[in-house]
């Protein structure tokens, strides 16, 4: 059965996803305090509106077992077959720590933790990701977690945050990544510098985050002055940085400007219409918008039923000839670890 009030994409004959995903990092920690049973609720509100897609990670504190919580509630109130329709992303992100002495063991590890989180016999969907090039044996861990799924604790293994060479590799290995989870907004553009095509060519479908950077693309910052430093949490500390690339301030201001004229023609709000414009980019399959409670969920849904003309992405793309950056293939940027956008991340999140 298909949701009335959501768009979904068929990553495979029976497998299908709504073309919102609801992100999960946003529950763990680093956002403000958590309510769990509240948490678990605003899961079934998104599930009952027709999100039935759902964004985690081993590494988001928490947050693997909170939606292991939801499915079992969900199951109990909907039923079997409603559960089934849910579908769970998680990550496989080994610490930076033991990528230089990781083994199939340290890989099963993790996946059976997730499975056990989870609640679930078999994970739906599992993103790769790799701290470091510079230790080449991702391409092993790939294997690995291909075993995995041949051996049936995994249905579909994908990546994320992986340039075009180390994707050729990886399928080069025989790793059938079925999608990428990359970072594309309106002020990042990365993935149109090779990726897309690239992807396309190999049947890889995009899941897309930083739709709406952590927030700044929304009516909250439209007509303010630069914030300063510390930010209020760590979504919008890193987005701060993509848009210093784009061409910083003023440049943002000109774009939110833009996007709120075209939210105001359909009755929407910015946000809705930054997701929208990603959502409408080839190869991409969805956008995952993180969500700390279900506070923004109906303009979440209104992403699915708005339709943005040719004159509404003609006064988008004025503003987005103009900017700067961020250059070079995704998350090049970020991989610099001493660097602005590296520095600020945690690199050993499972051995707390
Ligand atoms: N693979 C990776 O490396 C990676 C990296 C980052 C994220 N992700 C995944 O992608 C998900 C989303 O990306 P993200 O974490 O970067 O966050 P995001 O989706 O860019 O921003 C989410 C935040 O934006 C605000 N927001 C959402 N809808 C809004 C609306 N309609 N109007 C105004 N504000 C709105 C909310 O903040 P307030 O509640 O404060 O208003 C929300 O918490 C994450 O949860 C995670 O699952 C993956």
């Amino acid at each position: 059965m298909k949701d009335p009030t959501m768009d979904q994409f068929d990553l495979a004959p029976d497998y299908s996803i709504s073309r919102v995903i609801r992100g999960g990092w946003q529950l763990a920690g680093g956002h403000g305090a958590i309510d769990r049973t509240m948490a678990v609720d605003d899961m079934t509100a998104f599930a009952e509106a027709g999100i039935i897609t759902f964004d985690c990670a081993d590494i988001y504190t928490g947050v693997e077992a909170m939606i292991g919580d939801f499915r079992m509630a969900y199951a109990a109130s909907h039923g079997r077959a409603a559960l089934d329709r849910i579908h769970v992303h998680t990550k496989c992100v080994p610490d930076l720590a033991i990528l230089d002495r990781i083994r199939k063991s340290d890989m099963t590890a993790i996946i059976d933790q997730s499975l056990k989180r989870l609640k679930m016999e078999r994970l739906d969907l599992v993103q790769f990701h790799w701290w470091d090039y510079e230790v080449p044996r991702y391409i092993e861990a790939a294997v690995w977690l291909d075993e995995l799924r041949r051996e049936g604790k995994i249905r579909f293994v994908s990546g994320t945050n992986f340039d075009i060479p180390r994707v050729r590799e990886m399928l080069a290995a025989g790793v059938p990544l079925r999608t990428l989870q990359v970072q594309y907004s309106v002020l990042d553009h990365r993935p149109e510098n090779g990726l897309v095509a690239f992807a396309a060519a190999h049947g890889i479908n995009l899941l897309c985050y930083g739709t709406v950077a952590g927030g700044f693309l929304g009516e909250r910052w439209l007509g303010v002055p630069e914030p300063s430093e510390p930010l209020e949490n760590r979504s919008l500390t890193k987005y701060k940085l993509i848009i210093d690339d784009f061409g910083g301030w003023a440049l943002f201001q000109e774009l939110l400007a833009a996007l709120a004229r075209v939210a105001a023609r359909h009755d929407v709000d910015i946000a809705t219409v930054a997701s929208r414009h990603v959502l409408d980019r080839p190869g991409v399959a969805a956008v995952i918008v993180g969500a700390r409670n279900r506070a923004h969920l109906p303009r979440n849904l209104a992403i699915g039923a708005l339709r943005l003309t040719d004159a509404d992405r003609a006064e988008i793309d004025a503003v987005l000839a103009r900017r700067q950056g961020p250059e070079g293939d995704v998350y090049t940027l970020e991989r610099d670890r001493t660097g602005r956008h590296g520095s600020i991340m945690k690199y050993n999140l499972n051995a707390q």
